[in-house]
């Protein structure tokens, strides 16, 4: 199969690396205005469009645009796409996969979600034979980093953060990884192959970039990590959701997950809990991913089909759960526990909706964190 590689960055030059091992996949062209990075370079995508024997684009750009308006090219002139952009595809999705349908080619995207990591495969694996209770994870290199770094080195969030970008996994502007966007982006498409159904960014998000050293060694005399957790579950026809720094008991196999390494929890009934772990960004691994879906994309295999029309709306009120919020006045409220440790206050919540924890948050710069009910 010809293929055409959009953008030689990073992710872009690592499918090149893998594709030049293999038989049957060549890649013709790629895109790059910078001609002088490889000799099939070329700043022309109708070039591209325009020659019938590229069959398939893998689209390595990032951003919403013009990846949006390449995708949709490229489909529409019916050559099927691989893409690792989250962005853009917990965006457009639905566009992606009709325009697809109609032109009967492939769109594939399992390097969006845990990079390396085949859990998009998993979950729909899993959901061919059952319903999907839960899903859960770290699904963020960048800020698994930043928290692993300031529990084991004890370390400020600023220390950890640069350290991260020094080493190439944060961007310079941080904050789709440490405010949450991307977790978020990571979230709406694996709803979309767990419950059949494109949610939009409606659900709360909290950032992570206010957990303070003191923070992560208040949590580690209570015997606790922090991690930065994605989630959803759904009931009936209405869904919840959250990204929000969890805590796990050290003994739990999320407390332990060290580095820039990702995991993917999924809970259905026959299944129980399984876990998928893994490198989720970085060169390699997300090319791997690229290529398994090229190679998928070439005959149509597919887990189980792809339908996102069921209808779901978000709910605060749907389960409870316990947290804690840190703040440096005492909040107004019925808590649990009421722990000082130098001028923090740690508060603990009975098991109260998002509703009632929003409430209870405001506005306010508090650090928020969910007691995970993980099993262990
Ligand atoms: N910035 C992302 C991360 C890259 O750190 O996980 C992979 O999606």
């Amino acid at each position: 199969m010809k293929i055409a590689i959009l953008g030689f960055g990073t992710v872009g030059s690592g499918v090149y690396e893998i594709a030049k091992t293999l038989k049957n996949i060549e890649v013709k062209k790629v895109l790059e205005k910078d001609l002088s990075k490889i000799n099939i370079a070329t700043d022309s995508y109708d070039e591209i469009i325009n020659d019938k024997e590229i069959e398939l684009v893998v689209e390595c750009m990032g951003g919403l645009h013009p990846a949006y308006e390449f995708i949709m090219k490229a489909l529409q002139n019916k050559k099927s796409v691989v893409s690792a952009n989250k962005a853009v595809i917990a965006k457009y999705l639905d566009e992606f996969l009709k325009t697809a349908k109609e032109n009967n080619v492939e769109f594939r995207f399992e390097a969006s979600v845990g990079g390396g990591i085949p859990c998009l495969a998993g979950i729909q694996k899993i959901h061919r034979i059952e319903n999907i209770d839960k899903f859960y994870g770290i699904f963020n290199g960048t800020s698994n980093f930043i928290l692993d770094n300031m529990y084991r080195f004890e370390n400020e969030f600023v220390t950890s953060l640069k350290t991260a970008q020094k080493l190439g996994y944060a961007e310079a502007d941080p904050s789709a990884d440490i405010d949450g966007y991307d977790v978020t982006n990571k979230v709406i498409i694996s709803f979309a192959l767990a419950y059949d159904g494109f949610i939009k960014n409606e659900f709360p998000c909290f950032t992570m970039k206010n957990i303070t050293k003191e923070d992560i060694l208040y949590f580690k005399k209570q015997g606790f990590v922090a991690k930065y957790i994605g989630e959803a579950t759904t009931k009936g026809n209405k869904y919840e959701a959250s990204v929000m720094l969890n805590l796990f008991p050290i003994n739990a196999l999320e407390a332990n997950v060290l580095s820039n390494y990702n995991i993917v929890t999924v809970q259905s009934h026959t299944m129980g809990e399984v876990k998928f772990y893994g490198q989720g960004a970085g060169k390699l691994p997300t090319a791997n991913a690229i290529i398994q879906d090229i190679l998928d994309a070439q005959t149509k295999i597919s887990f189980n089909p792809i339908s996102i029309g069921k209808k779901y709306t978000y709910s605060s009120n749907l389960f409870k759960h316990k947290y804690v919020i840190r703040s440096n006045e005492e909040l107004k409220g019925n808590f649990e526990k009421l722990d000082k440790d130098g001028n923090n206050l740690y508060h603990y919540t009975k098991e109260i909706t998002q509703t009632d924890l929003l409430k209870l948050v405001e506005e306010k710069d508090y650090l928020v964190v969910k007691l995970n009910e993980v099993l262990v």
